[in-house]
């Protein structure tokens, strides 16, 4: 136990102080410790409780080198917009991939971003998050837009993993740049071919206090009563 542990920390204080953790000591995170945020995670919503979830924990130093290698290239290629200033990545079929940052000091985000990206295949827990998507139901494939659906019966889980390692000390960062690299990280891992990956979440005890503040939209601005706009 380290002063930056906070454990059984109040929901309400961990809700609003889950940030994405961009610097970590190197000690690594117990076995029970991780199998205890399962043990929690496994609680959370999901499309029809079909279970579709599934959750790698790669410590291993080997494996996560090779992931941080195929990350870097990735990140650069989105910091290296952000900083050029281009609102988004157009890719070869067209689409958009926006790039702008929502912070108050888009600099220090990018420098602390850079610091994650560059140490990512050091940090000490590379949670490779799967969906078995036969499992899911998604409602909107009809649509002419991009489909969410699917991975809503896998997200819920993954936040609840996040808060039940912060419940223990530890800290995370979501991230998704890494699913590009699918084919590969599922070879690299075993991952059944029936398996998609949805997101890669890093975990580890953080090497600075959790954040006391983060900067979200204020409820007016992202809440309204029975009409869009309308105040609540
Ligand atoms: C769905 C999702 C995907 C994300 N992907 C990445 C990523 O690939 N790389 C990264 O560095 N951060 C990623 N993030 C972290 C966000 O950048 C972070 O949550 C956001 O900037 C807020 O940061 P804060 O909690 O420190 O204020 C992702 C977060 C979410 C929820």
């Amino acid at each position: 136990m380290n002063d930056t542990e906070e454990v059984d920390v109040e929901l309400g204080e961990a809700m609003r102080t889950q940030h994405a953790c961009r610097y970590y000591r190197e000690d690594p995170v117990p076995d029970e410790v991780l199998r205890q945020a399962v043990e929690r995670a496994r609680f959370a919503p999901n499309g029809g409780n079909r279970g579709a979830a599934r959750f790698v924990f790669v410590r291993d130093p080997e494996l996560r080198r090779q992931l941080g290698e195929w990350y870097l290239p990735l990140w650069e290629e989105v910091a290296a917009a952000t900083r050029a200033n281009k609102p988004a990545i157009t890719t070869a079929s067209g689409q958009h991939k926006t790039t702008e940052l929502g912070f108050r000091d888009p600099a220090k985000t990018l420098a602390d971003s850079d610091h994650f990206a560059q140490r990512f295949g050091s940090h000490p827990v590379i949670v490779v998050v799967c969906v078995d998507l036969a499992a899911t139901h998604p409602t909107d494939t009809e649509l002419d837009r991009l489909s969410i659906v699917g991975g809503a019966s896998v997200y819920p889980m993954a936040q609840n993993l996040c808060l039940a390692l912060r419940d223990q000390g530890v800290a995370t960062t979501f991230t998704t740049l890494l699913v590009a690299r699918e084919p590969e990280v599922k070879q690299l891992l075993g991952i059944p071919e029936h398996l998609s990956t949805a997101c890669h979440i890093v975990a580890g005890y953080p090497a600075r206090p959790f954040p006391t503040r983060l900067h979200r939209p204020e409820v007016r601005e992202l809440a309204y009563a029975d009409r869009y706009g309308a105040a609540l």
